[in-house]
């Protein structure tokens, strides 16, 4: 007998699996957010020591520090502002002293469905700022401290869309962003990480929709989900925590340490887009 489990019953499945992030310092963006949460939660789960940012919710981001305990802390940054993500970073430093891996996931778009022949240069700036320069900042700073503080691994999860591999009607702002950030920005920095951290790694995860406070009232929309929904395979809407084990295991040395420059959907085997739903159905 091993405790109340009898040896000869335990299914080797019963232990946990090994992450190895126990003690690694991991900046979440967007940590007051829905994914950003269920992330932070997961890596807590690995014991890993945790910075978490937020930017105008610092409710949600203090509430998340306090009840995760241990060595957490909550840091405010507008990631399109360089002076903010430099003050970031040098808190992080500061606190623990190092950072291992990046979780880079702050984003944001408009809840209005808008066709490029209206969408204002405002906007597309707004939208490519928020979700893709402020990926480079945060990915910049990371690149900055390996540079001061050289190692053997790092690793980046950079969380993109199905939006940025399909396009999105109605979104291309977003798209567009998503799109650069997990192909020409991922692919090039996947050779450049490795010149200061030579097992450094990064690779993206792109969610379809989620079951995220930010996604209710467009998935309240009559047929949206029918819609969202008709080229997935299995049929549903991500959960936060499907999203968040996908970067666990990405940010994770042992589990994926040959793995680099990939994009890993989590979409329920999502095949594109329902551009023209059929008027009837074929028998
Ligand atoms: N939910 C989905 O269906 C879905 C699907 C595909 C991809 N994604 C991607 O997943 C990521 C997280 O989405 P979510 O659903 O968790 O969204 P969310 O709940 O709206 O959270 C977004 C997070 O990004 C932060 N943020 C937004 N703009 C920022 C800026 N300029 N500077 C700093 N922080 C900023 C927000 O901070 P504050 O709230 O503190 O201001 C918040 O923590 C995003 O990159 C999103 O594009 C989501």
């Amino acid at each position: 007998m091993n405790g109340d489990v009898p040896v000869a019953t335990r299914s080797r499945y019963d232990v946990p699996m090994q992450t190895d992030l126990k003690d690694k310092v991991v900046l979440i963006t967007g940590a007051s957010g829905g994914i950003g949460q269920a992330t932070a939660r997961a890596f807590a789960e690995e014991d890993s020591t945790l910075a978490l940012h937020y930017n105008t919710n610092a409710q949600a981001a203090e509430n998340l520090c306090n009840e995760i305990g241990g060595n957490a802390i909550a840091l405010r940054a507008d990631l399109t502002k360089e002076a903010d993500v430099d003050a970031m970073y040098d808190r992080i430093v500061q606190k623990s002293g190092r950072i291992d891996a990046i979780v880079v996931n702050a984003g944001t778009w408009t809840t209005g469905h808008t066709p490029v022949h209206e969408m204002s240069l405002k906007q597309w700036r707004e939208i490519i700022d928020a979700d893709l320069t402020s990926a480079f900042l945060t990915c910049r700073g990371f690149l900055r401290h390996l540079q001061d503080q050289p190692r053997d691994s790092a690793s980046i999860v950079l969380v993109g869309s199905t939006a940025g591999i399909y396009g999105e009607e109605g979104d291309a702002d977003y798209a567009a962003a998503k799109s650069g950030m997990i192909y020409g920005l991922m692919l090039s920095l996947k050779n450049e990480l490795v010149r200061l951290a030579p097992r450094g790694r990064v690779n993206s995860v792109c969610p379809g929709w989620v079951d995220t406070p930010s996604t209710e009232s467009a998935r309240m929309k009559p047929g949206m989900i029918d819609r969202a929904t008709a080229t997935m395979a299995l049929k549903k809407i991500a959960t936060a925590e499907d999203c968040a084990n996908a970067i666990v295991f990405l940010s994770s040395d042992r589990l994926a340490g040959h793995l680099t420059g990939v994009i890993l959907p989590v979409s329920g085997g999502m095949e594109g887009r329902l551009i023209h739903p059929p008027t009837h159905t074929l028998t």
